[in-house]
């Protein structure tokens, strides 16, 4: 099992061509470990004046941090934790502005293909869902003890699913049956309300998967956190680049690189700025930057991606 990083040379080289890093260190937060890679690329590329601080919340990731420290000794650290505790987590190493941050959101190809994480349809496991096993409830808890209404809102709300009633009416009911405690149990339930499910591009459990990760794990909140907590710590020049994977985090992200970048908001007629605004960052490339289709082929993965960044004024 391997994690393929998405847009890797592309969010690097954005990352380390911001601020100038020749002649003073510079510190990188990959708030986002993973399985390392884009930390990795980082390091072998940024030279001996990058350092990175990576971070994350799930302790398989934290585990896996071991060769990268052998490797690039005095280079590199990892904070295990939420990247939204960001501020707390850089106090507590004594890390204080920082000059570029790397947020490649989601999941890793080793959380999805772990049956019992409980991320994905497509393996048997726990409905578990959360990162970091030690902190909320698990997806199962949410499925068998939340009434209609509380469901209905988290597929709308986190799933965008149009059936979001009707789906959360089927489990209410179906759980009265059997408790619904694993990936497929959960998965066989709405599929089987959609006849010909087999014909289409998606399983139709797809959005009710994407929901209840989003709200076990708070991941919207964690994200409006890091961004604005980020954006803070940022050095002048200081670059931020953010990949995303579905509708719902790039909105989020685009409209706060966009709100971030909005100077004087006065009216043309007012000869003289009176509200007081400034722009705070930069944004590169608009529209955001999407994997080639050679990328797409070689990681299918990778399709949904979209990369936003913005650098510090
Ligand atoms: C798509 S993977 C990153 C892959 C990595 N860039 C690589 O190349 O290997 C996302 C990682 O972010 C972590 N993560 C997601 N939300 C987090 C949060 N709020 N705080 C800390 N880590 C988080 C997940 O546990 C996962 O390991």
């Amino acid at each position: 099992m391997k994690h393929v990083p998405v847009l890797l040379q592309e969010s690097v080289d954005i990352l380390l061509s911001g601020r100038s890093f020749s002649g003073d260190h510079g510190v990188i937060v990959d708030a986002t470990f993973g399985g390392g890679g884009h930390t990795r690329r980082l390091l072998e590329l940024g030279g001996d004046l990058v350092n990175v601080v990576a971070i994350d919340r799930d302790p398989a990731a934290v585990a896996r941090s071991a060769d990268l420290k052998k490797d690039f000794p005095g280079r590199f650290q990892l904070l295990p934790g939420n990247f939204a505790d960001l501020d707390q987590l850089l106090d507590d190493a004594g890390i204080g502005r920082i000059d570029g941050l790397l947020l490649d959101i989601g999941l890793s190809s080793f959380q999805l293909e772990e049956g019992e994480r409980g991320f994905s349809f497509q393996n048997e496991g726990p409905l578990d869902m959360r990162m970091d096993p030690a902190v909320g409830r698990p997806a199962s808890a949410i499925i068998q003890e939340s009434d209609v209404e509380t469901l209905t809102r988290i597929f709308r709300e986190f799933g965008e699913e149009p059936y979001a009633a009707a789906i959360a009416r089927k489990i209410v009911a179906g759980r009265r049956q059997k408790p619904l405690l694993t990936t497929r149990s959960l998965a066989l339930l709405i599929a089987d309300m959609v006849p010909d499910y087999k014909q289409s591009r998606r399983h139709p459990a797809t959005r009710v998967f994407q929901a209840l990760r989003i709200f076990v794990n708070d991941e919207l909140k964690a994200l409006e956190e890091v961004l604005e907590a980020g954006l803070e710590r940022l050095n002048p020049g200081g670059r931020m680049v953010v990949i995303s994977y579905h509708s719902l985090e790039d909105r989020l992200v685009k409209s706060f690189f966009r709100e971030a970048a909005k100077g004087c908001i006065c009216p043309p007629r007012v000869p003289v700025c009176g509200c007081g605004r400034v722009s705070r960052v930069k944004i590169i490339h608009r529209p955001g930057l999407r994997p080639q289709p050679d990328e797409i082929e070689r990681n299918p993965r990778s399709r949904s991606a979209c990369l936003r960044a913005i650098e510090k004024l």
